[in-house]
Protein backbone atom coordinates (compact mmCIF):
# COMPACT_ATOMS: atom_id res chain seq x y z
CA UNK A 1 0.00 0.00 0.00
CA UNK A 2 0.98 2.83 -1.18
CA UNK A 3 1.66 6.12 1.23
CA UNK A 4 -1.38 8.88 0.91
CA UNK A 5 -1.68 12.18 1.18
CA UNK A 6 -3.54 11.64 4.51
CA UNK A 7 -1.02 10.15 5.89
CA UNK A 8 1.47 13.13 4.80
CA UNK A 9 -0.72 15.65 6.33
CA UNK A 10 -1.54 13.32 9.47
CA UNK A 11 2.41 13.49 10.14
CA UNK A 12 2.35 16.76 10.67
CA UNK A 13 -0.51 16.67 13.09
CA UNK A 14 1.67 14.16 14.48
CA UNK A 15 5.06 16.50 14.47
CA UNK A 16 6.59 13.97 12.50
CA UNK A 17 8.87 14.97 10.26
CA UNK A 18 8.37 14.58 6.62
CA UNK A 19 11.92 13.42 4.06
CA UNK A 20 11.88 13.39 0.63
CA UNK A 21 14.56 12.94 -1.69
CA UNK A 22 14.01 13.17 -5.50
CA UNK A 23 14.53 10.22 -7.58
CA UNK A 24 15.15 9.64 -11.82
CA UNK A 25 15.67 6.09 -12.77
CA UNK A 26 14.54 2.48 -11.12
CA UNK A 27 17.76 1.36 -9.38
CA UNK A 28 17.71 4.62 -7.25
CA UNK A 29 14.24 4.88 -6.71
CA UNK A 30 14.00 1.23 -5.92
CA UNK A 31 16.73 2.10 -2.76
CA UNK A 32 14.91 4.75 -1.92
CA UNK A 33 11.76 3.35 -1.73
CA UNK A 34 13.35 0.33 0.43
CA UNK A 35 14.77 2.81 3.18
CA UNK A 36 11.12 3.80 3.26
CA UNK A 37 11.23 7.51 2.17
CA UNK A 38 7.64 8.33 1.69
CA UNK A 39 7.45 11.00 -0.78
CA UNK A 40 10.05 10.55 -4.00
CA UNK A 41 10.20 13.74 -6.27
CA UNK A 42 10.86 13.30 -10.11
CA UNK A 43 12.18 16.47 -10.15
CA UNK A 44 12.79 18.80 -13.15
CA UNK A 45 16.09 18.99 -11.27
CA UNK A 46 16.78 16.09 -13.33
CA UNK A 47 17.48 18.50 -16.14
CA UNK A 48 20.45 19.96 -14.72
CA UNK A 49 21.80 16.61 -12.59
CA UNK A 50 20.78 14.07 -14.84
CA UNK A 51 20.37 15.65 -18.46
CA UNK A 52 23.26 18.19 -17.97
CA UNK A 53 21.51 21.53 -19.03
CA UNK A 54 22.26 24.74 -17.03
CA UNK A 55 18.59 25.47 -15.71
CA UNK A 56 15.53 23.20 -15.48
CA UNK A 57 14.00 25.02 -18.26
CA UNK A 58 14.49 23.02 -21.28
CA UNK A 59 13.21 20.32 -19.65
CA UNK A 60 9.85 18.63 -21.51
CA UNK A 61 6.77 16.89 -20.56
CA UNK A 62 8.06 13.95 -22.83
CA UNK A 63 11.88 13.77 -20.43
CA UNK A 64 10.09 13.80 -17.53
CA UNK A 65 7.33 11.13 -18.41
CA UNK A 66 10.03 9.09 -19.29
CA UNK A 67 11.97 9.39 -15.86
CA UNK A 68 8.51 9.09 -13.98
CA UNK A 69 7.62 5.80 -15.67
CA UNK A 70 11.01 4.40 -14.53
CA UNK A 71 11.04 5.49 -10.70
CA UNK A 72 6.96 4.46 -10.33
CA UNK A 73 8.85 0.99 -11.72
CA UNK A 74 10.75 1.17 -8.96
CA UNK A 75 8.71 1.46 -6.02
CA UNK A 76 6.13 0.12 -3.94
CA UNK A 77 5.70 2.32 -1.22
CA UNK A 78 6.41 5.88 -1.80
CA UNK A 79 4.25 8.31 -3.48
CA UNK A 80 5.72 9.38 -6.65
CA UNK A 81 5.58 13.14 -7.56
CA UNK A 82 6.29 14.24 -10.92
CA UNK A 83 7.18 17.55 -11.70
CA UNK A 84 5.47 19.84 -13.97
CA UNK A 85 7.80 21.37 -16.11
CA UNK A 86 8.24 24.57 -17.35
CA UNK A 87 4.95 26.23 -19.50
CA UNK A 88 3.20 22.96 -18.82
CA UNK A 89 0.53 24.25 -17.17
CA UNK A 90 1.23 28.50 -17.16
CA UNK A 91 -1.46 29.04 -20.26
CA UNK A 92 -4.61 27.38 -19.87
CA UNK A 93 -6.41 25.20 -16.55
CA UNK A 94 -6.67 22.85 -19.25
CA UNK A 95 -2.89 22.06 -20.53
CA UNK A 96 -2.48 22.46 -16.63
CA UNK A 97 -5.18 19.65 -16.51
CA UNK A 98 -4.49 17.55 -18.97
CA UNK A 99 -0.33 17.55 -18.34
CA UNK A 100 -1.26 16.83 -14.93
CA UNK A 101 -3.23 14.01 -16.25
CA UNK A 102 -0.51 12.31 -18.21
CA UNK A 103 1.90 11.77 -15.19
CA UNK A 104 -0.96 9.90 -13.31
CA UNK A 105 -1.91 7.56 -16.31
CA UNK A 106 1.36 7.37 -18.61
CA UNK A 107 3.71 8.43 -15.95
CA UNK A 108 2.58 5.87 -13.06
CA UNK A 109 2.99 8.63 -10.32
CA UNK A 110 0.17 9.87 -7.71
CA UNK A 111 0.47 13.04 -7.47
CA UNK A 112 1.64 16.32 -9.33
CA UNK A 113 4.09 19.72 -8.28
CA UNK A 114 4.09 22.74 -9.38
CA UNK A 115 5.57 25.96 -8.98
CA UNK A 116 4.41 29.21 -8.16
CA UNK A 117 1.45 30.65 -5.34
CA UNK A 118 -1.64 33.02 -5.93
CA UNK A 119 -0.52 33.32 -9.93
CA UNK A 120 -0.97 29.06 -10.06
CA UNK A 121 -3.91 28.49 -7.94
CA UNK A 122 -6.72 28.25 -9.99
CA UNK A 123 -4.51 26.01 -12.12
CA UNK A 124 -4.32 23.92 -8.99
CA UNK A 125 -7.88 23.66 -8.06
CA UNK A 126 -8.59 22.54 -11.32
CA UNK A 127 -6.34 19.91 -10.99
CA UNK A 128 -7.47 18.95 -7.65
CA UNK A 129 -10.89 19.03 -8.61
CA UNK A 130 -9.49 16.28 -11.21
CA UNK A 131 -8.69 14.27 -7.73
CA UNK A 132 -5.09 15.01 -9.04
CA UNK A 133 -3.21 15.71 -5.51
CA UNK A 134 -0.90 18.56 -5.98
CA UNK A 135 2.09 19.52 -3.88
CA UNK A 136 2.79 23.42 -4.29
CA UNK A 137 6.51 25.07 -4.46
CA UNK A 138 6.97 28.37 -3.27
CA UNK A 139 10.10 30.80 -2.62
CA UNK A 140 13.40 29.72 -5.35
CA UNK A 141 11.45 28.58 -8.08
CA UNK A 142 13.73 27.41 -10.78
CA UNK A 143 11.88 27.47 -13.81
CA UNK A 144 11.54 31.11 -12.47
CA UNK A 145 15.11 32.05 -12.81
CA UNK A 146 15.70 34.15 -15.20
CA UNK A 147 12.53 36.41 -13.60
CA UNK A 148 14.70 36.14 -9.95
CA UNK A 149 17.91 37.19 -11.65
CA UNK A 150 19.40 33.78 -10.33
CA UNK A 151 19.92 31.22 -7.93
CA UNK A 152 19.44 33.91 -4.64
CA UNK A 153 17.54 33.67 -1.75
CA UNK A 154 13.79 34.46 -2.00
CA UNK A 155 11.48 36.33 0.82
CA UNK A 156 14.23 38.70 2.42
CA UNK A 157 12.46 42.02 2.68
CA UNK A 158 8.94 42.52 4.53
CA UNK A 159 6.93 42.80 1.17
CA UNK A 160 8.48 39.46 -0.65
CA UNK A 161 8.09 37.40 2.44
CA UNK A 162 4.56 38.46 3.07
CA UNK A 163 4.09 37.84 -0.63
CA UNK A 164 4.73 34.28 0.62
CA UNK A 165 2.98 34.24 3.16
CA UNK A 166 0.01 34.93 0.92
CA UNK A 167 1.42 32.23 -1.75
CA UNK A 168 1.41 29.77 1.00
CA UNK A 169 -2.20 30.65 1.95
CA UNK A 170 -3.46 30.40 -1.60
CA UNK A 171 -2.38 27.27 -2.10
CA UNK A 172 -3.56 25.71 0.87
CA UNK A 173 -6.92 26.98 0.18
CA UNK A 174 -6.97 25.66 -3.67
CA UNK A 175 -6.34 22.45 -1.93
CA UNK A 176 -2.45 21.38 -2.31
CA UNK A 177 -1.86 18.25 0.19
CA UNK A 178 1.76 20.12 0.65
CA UNK A 179 4.54 23.11 -0.19
CA UNK A 180 7.77 22.98 -1.21
CA UNK A 181 9.62 25.98 0.62
CA UNK A 182 12.95 26.45 -1.48
CA UNK A 183 15.65 28.64 -0.41
CA UNK A 184 14.09 31.41 2.15
CA UNK A 185 15.05 32.79 5.37
CA UNK A 186 14.47 29.98 8.02
CA UNK A 187 12.42 32.07 10.19
CA UNK A 188 10.09 32.87 7.24
CA UNK A 189 10.09 28.89 6.83
CA UNK A 190 8.87 28.55 10.32
CA UNK A 191 6.07 31.31 10.17
CA UNK A 192 4.84 30.03 7.28
CA UNK A 193 4.62 26.24 8.47
CA UNK A 194 2.72 27.22 11.88
CA UNK A 195 0.37 29.52 9.03
CA UNK A 196 -0.73 26.79 7.22
CA UNK A 197 -2.24 23.46 7.93
CA UNK A 198 -1.10 21.90 4.88
CA UNK A 199 2.75 19.94 5.61
CA UNK A 200 5.59 22.60 4.74
CA UNK A 201 8.52 20.96 2.90
CA UNK A 202 11.71 22.91 2.98
CA UNK A 203 15.30 23.12 0.87
CA UNK A 204 17.39 25.48 2.15
CA UNK A 205 14.79 26.97 4.20
CA UNK A 206 15.94 25.44 7.52
CA UNK A 207 14.64 23.45 10.22
CA UNK A 208 11.70 24.61 11.46
CA UNK A 209 9.94 23.45 8.01
CA UNK A 210 7.76 20.30 8.37
CA UNK A 211 9.49 18.18 6.53
CA UNK A 212 12.63 18.29 4.39
CA UNK A 213 13.67 17.55 0.35
CA UNK A 214 17.17 17.15 -1.15
CA UNK A 215 18.06 16.26 -4.56
CA UNK A 216 20.12 12.60 -4.56
CA UNK A 217 22.36 13.85 -6.37
CA UNK A 218 23.62 16.34 -4.39
CA UNK A 219 23.27 14.40 -1.09
CA UNK A 220 24.62 11.02 -2.36
CA UNK A 221 28.24 13.63 -3.79
CA UNK A 222 27.67 12.43 -7.71
CA UNK A 223 26.76 15.69 -9.28
CA UNK A 224 30.37 17.71 -9.22
CA UNK A 225 29.40 20.53 -11.10
CA UNK A 226 28.64 22.96 -7.81
CA UNK A 227 27.28 21.73 -4.04
CA UNK A 228 24.72 24.31 -3.70
CA UNK A 229 24.81 25.81 0.13
CA UNK A 230 21.44 23.59 0.63
CA UNK A 231 23.23 20.52 0.91
CA UNK A 232 24.77 18.10 3.10
CA UNK A 233 27.06 15.17 1.39
CA UNK A 234 26.45 11.84 2.88
CA UNK A 235 28.89 10.31 0.52
CA UNK A 236 31.10 10.89 -1.99
CA UNK A 237 29.65 8.43 -4.71
CA UNK A 238 31.69 10.86 -7.38
CA UNK A 239 34.81 9.61 -6.06
CA UNK A 240 33.81 5.90 -5.29
CA UNK A 241 32.76 6.06 -9.50
CA UNK A 242 36.22 7.00 -10.47
CA UNK A 243 38.01 4.98 -8.39
CA UNK A 244 35.82 1.74 -9.62
CA UNK A 245 35.81 3.06 -13.16
CA UNK A 246 39.75 3.60 -12.80
CA UNK A 247 40.35 0.15 -11.75
CA UNK A 248 38.44 -1.42 -14.44
CA UNK A 249 40.14 0.23 -16.65
CA UNK A 250 43.37 -0.52 -15.73
CA UNK A 251 42.48 -4.27 -14.84
CA UNK A 252 41.21 -4.44 -18.27
CA UNK A 253 44.77 -2.51 -19.75
CA UNK A 254 46.73 -5.12 -17.54
CA UNK A 255 44.28 -8.31 -18.41
CA UNK A 256 43.73 -8.92 -14.68
CA UNK A 257 39.71 -8.57 -16.34
CA UNK A 258 38.01 -10.75 -16.61
CA UNK A 259 39.29 -13.98 -14.79
CA UNK A 260 37.52 -17.56 -15.22
CA UNK A 261 35.13 -16.08 -12.17
CA UNK A 262 33.64 -13.94 -14.87
CA UNK A 263 33.89 -16.44 -17.63
CA UNK A 264 31.51 -19.46 -19.58
CA UNK A 265 33.75 -22.65 -20.74
CA UNK A 266 32.53 -24.91 -23.11
CA UNK A 267 32.06 -28.87 -22.59
CA UNK A 268 35.77 -30.45 -23.88
CA UNK A 269 33.95 -33.18 -26.10
CA UNK A 270 32.46 -30.17 -28.07
CA UNK A 271 35.78 -28.24 -27.86
CA UNK A 272 37.70 -31.59 -29.31
CA UNK A 273 35.35 -31.59 -31.97
CA UNK A 274 35.52 -27.67 -32.89
CA UNK A 275 39.13 -28.20 -33.18
CA UNK A 276 39.26 -30.86 -35.60
CA UNK A 277 36.58 -29.38 -37.50
CA UNK A 278 38.29 -26.36 -38.30
CA UNK A 279 41.89 -28.37 -38.69
CA UNK A 280 43.27 -25.75 -36.32
CA UNK A 281 43.84 -24.82 -32.72
CA UNK A 282 40.50 -22.66 -31.70
O1 LIG B 1 13.14 19.77 -9.25
C1 LIG B 1 13.36 19.50 -8.06
O2 LIG B 1 14.12 18.59 -7.73
C2 LIG B 1 12.71 20.30 -7.05
C3 LIG B 1 13.18 20.17 -5.64
C4 LIG B 1 14.36 21.03 -5.44
C5 LIG B 1 12.11 20.50 -4.66
O3 LIG B 1 11.84 21.06 -7.37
Amino acid sequence: MRVTIDQIKQMKQNSAKIAMLTAYDYSTAKIVDEVGIPLILVGDSLGMVVLGYETTIPVTMEEMLHHTKAVARGTKQAMVIGDMPFMTYHITTQDALKNAARFIQEGGAQAVKLEGGVTVAEKVRGIVSCGIPVMGHIGLTPQSIHQLGGFKAQGKTLAAARGLIKDAEALEEAGAFAIVLETIPAELAKIISQKVAIPTIGIGSGAGCDGQVQIINDMLGSFTDFVPRHAKQYAKLADIMSNAITEYYNEVKTCSFPTDKQSFSMDEGILAELESKTNRKV
